[in-house]
């Protein structure tokens, strides 16, 4: 038997509406996965699909006067669509209403009725019309009873019930035995604490009389599946269970499941629990990530606030989309969506530093050795500025390939562009423009040649980030032949002397950030707006209680971005000759770049604090409205340490 087949999925989308950010996400992260694993050399499965039975599929579809079969054939489309557009590569999309998986649903079902796992049971108490879920007084919100709450109905009806009560022990045990199984740890957590509780047995089913639109249950033509029991089988259906015995051996147990953390329950609880009941290997890895916010609120239809994916890949680029979320999210937390974001990221990371390298160093060979790359320095010696910079793109590649074992991806990413950065320093120590002037070109040549190199290595590891792309940068740098796979392609020296450099062509544009915002439906509500001034008295202060405020200068000497928190920049600053530590909440805004050297004004009689764990001696002072943010800083130079009054 060959290697086993590296197996990613998706959750599979419901069909009763088109798809937004959160969607795209998932979707994005998994493919990101499939195409790195693919270049280090691995046989990858990447499934998608859509969940097209239930409550809500039914509803939308009766909305819209079609049959619920209609209406899956209709939105089906725009998922497969999106995925074209944003060069998903999966290798199978799976519909539920599809026969290949209906069958093995029902022969699942059939088998675990015959086996006394499935039984039927009257069930008198209360349910949930929205979520279609059985619930019982606990989990209503605290001071209401069912007659408050239009969605809520009290039911009696006879159906089938999953004896997954009888697995909770095992449960608990294996999730405690196997660290890997649910992803991040506090996940893992939350999933533990939800077993504390006695675990129900699940019902798996839905009168027809109340909801048609779903798989019929084998045993009992009056009933369908409830369409998580249905749903969870894709991952299994898709790959071979009960038809393909060969091809399902190779690919599970799946790699990673990945979901957001809304559909954490069923996945970590109700679908290990089916499987153990049929004797099927648990998942390696259940990875569930955050939400994209809008306006601090998750995005829903209901609240309009829903991020078109297509609007945004249309008006970016379907790569700096991609980029830009896979950037942005560390995948534990949750994300605020901002346009503004958006942009100062692009500019910064995709404008300034990719696009501007690939630019000036082709324009640097153009101009002279003709469009030819030049000789290299053939081996890289100990202590030399190019053997230090190798060291960074090293460290790039090692920290990707770790950035997948931890689907941190954020930070693989972020470290190529630190390394795009090192290129930019290294050629401000080399000062190509300089040696230029020399006539011995040799100096000059092994400066473009080692520059050439490392951004090489940054496109081929960006490239399953922006497919796309960093096609284009291998492209012009003449590197599109070379190998692609394994660890070979970020060795130094594989560019051969003499390589001709292709056509330039503006990569990234640059956005002017007054630009109209593309595409939420609504500007998000700021969360704290100060609101209209307050009438006289109210709200004013002594001159002696601002006294108390002690307002400085300072000068900003260095600054690097907090791991794991996105908005937070760790500044070094200079208060007259004392040296201070502070953590300030611009990144979003500034990159450490951008702040290094400014003269800026800090409260600095504040108590120290610790902001995720950084110490922090201090504040500075920024202007903002709604999504701007900018920094306050002096009219003309003035040393630190100054008063501020
Ligand atoms: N059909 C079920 C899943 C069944 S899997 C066997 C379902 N579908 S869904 O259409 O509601 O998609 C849910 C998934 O979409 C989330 O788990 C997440 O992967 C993604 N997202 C939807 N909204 C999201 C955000 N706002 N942010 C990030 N991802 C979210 O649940």
């Amino acid at each position: 038997m060959t290697d086993k087949t590296f197996y990613i999925t998706t959750p599979i989308y419901y069909v009763n509406d088109k798809p937004h950010i959160g969607h795209a996400y998932t979707t994005i992260l998994g493919d990101v996965l499939a195409r790195c694993h693919r270049l280090h050399g691995h046989k990858v499965h990447y499934l998608t699909g859509t969940d097209e039975h239930g409550q809500k599929v039914q509803r939308a579809a009766e909305k819209d006067g079609m049959t619920p079969q209609q209406k899956a054939d209709t939105t089906v489309v725009r998922f497969q669509e999106l995925w074209k557009k944003l060069e998903i590569t999966h290798d199978d999309f799976i519909r539920t209403t599809e026969p290949r998986h209906t069958k093995v649903v029902q022969a699942i079902l059939q088998d675990l009725f015959n086996r006394g796992e499935i039984y039927k049971a009257e069930y008198d108490g209360l349910y949930d019309v929205t979520s279609e879920t059985f619930i019982t007084e606990k989990d209503l919100p605290e001071g209401k009873t069912p007659e408050d709450l239009p969605n809520i109905v009290r039911i009696k009806e006879a159906n089938y019930f999953f004896r997954m009560s009888a697995y909770q022990d095992w449960l608990v045990t294996y999730i405690e035995d196997n660290p890997s199984f649910i992803q991040p740890d506090f996940r893992r957590n939350e999933t533990l604490g939800f077993l504390r509780k006695p675990l129900q047995d699940l019902c798996i089913s839905r009168p027809k009389s109340r909801l048609a639109w779903g798989i019929e249950l084998p045993f009992d033509k009056d009933y369908v599946c409830y369409v998580w029991f249905d749903a969870l089988v894709n991952y299994i259906s898709a790959v071979g269970y009960g038809s393909d015995e060969n091809a399902f051996r190779q690919r599970w147990p799946v790699d990673y499941h990945l979901i957001g953390k809304d559909i954490l329950t069923t996945h970590t609880v109700y679908w290990p629990t089916m499987l153990k009941a049929i004797n099927v290997p648990m998942p390696k890895t259940v990875f569930a990530h955050g939400w994209w916010l809008f306006g601090d609120a998750k995005m829903s239809k209901s609240l309009g606030n829903v991020v078109d994916p297509m609007a945004l890949a249309d008006q970016y680029g379907v790569d700096a989309f991609r980029y830009f979320v896979m950037a942005e999210m560390a995948p534990g937390q949750d994300s605020n969506f901002s346009e503004a974001a958006f942009i100062r990221r692009y500019n910064s990371d995709l404008a300034n530093d990719l696009g501007n390298l690939l630019s000036r160093l082709v324009q640097m060979i153009n101009k002279y050795f003709d469009g030819k790359l030049p000789a290299g320095p053939g081996a890289l010696a100990e202590g030399t500025p190019e053997r230090l910079l190798w060291n960074d793109v090293e460290k790039a590649a090692k920290g990707l390939a770790a950035s997948l074992e931890t689907l941190r991806l954020d930070q693989g990413i972020y470290g190529v562009i630190e390394m795009v950065k090192s290129v930019n320093r290294y050629l401000e120590i080399k000062q190509p423009w300089t040696q230029a002037k020399q006539d011995d070109k040799g100096p000059l040549g092994v400066t473009l040649y080692c520059a050439v190199e490392a951004l090489r290595v940054a496109a081929w590891l960006l490239t399953p980030v922006m497919p796309g792309k960093m096609a284009d940068v291998l492209d012009i740098l003449g590197a599109s032949a070379l190998p692609r796979q394994g660890t070979e392609p970020a060795l130094f020296g594989q560019l051969p002397a003499g390589t001709p450099m292709g056509a330039i062509k503006p990569l990234f544009p640059r956005i002017e950030a007054d630009k109209p915002a593309a595409t939420p439906d609504v500007k998000p509500q700021v969360a704290a707006s100060p609101g209209p001034p307050k009438p006289a008295a109210e709200g004013l202060i002594e001159i002696a209680d601002f006294a108390k405020v002690q307002l400085r200068t300072a000068k900003i000497i260095a600054a690097e971005r907090v791991p794991g928190a996105d908005k937070l920049l760790k500044l070094s600053i200079l208060v007259g000759e004392e040296r201070r530590q502070l953590v300030a909440g611009i990144a979003l805004h500034y990159t450490p770049e951008d702040v290094i050297g400014k003269t800026v004004i800090v409260v600095a009689n504040l108590k120290p604090a610790k902001i995720r764990g950084v110490d922090s001696q201090g504040m500075l002072l920024a202007a903002s409205k709604g999504e701007k943010l900018t920094l306050v800083t002096v009219d003309e130079e003035i040393s630190s340490g100054a008063q501020v009054k």
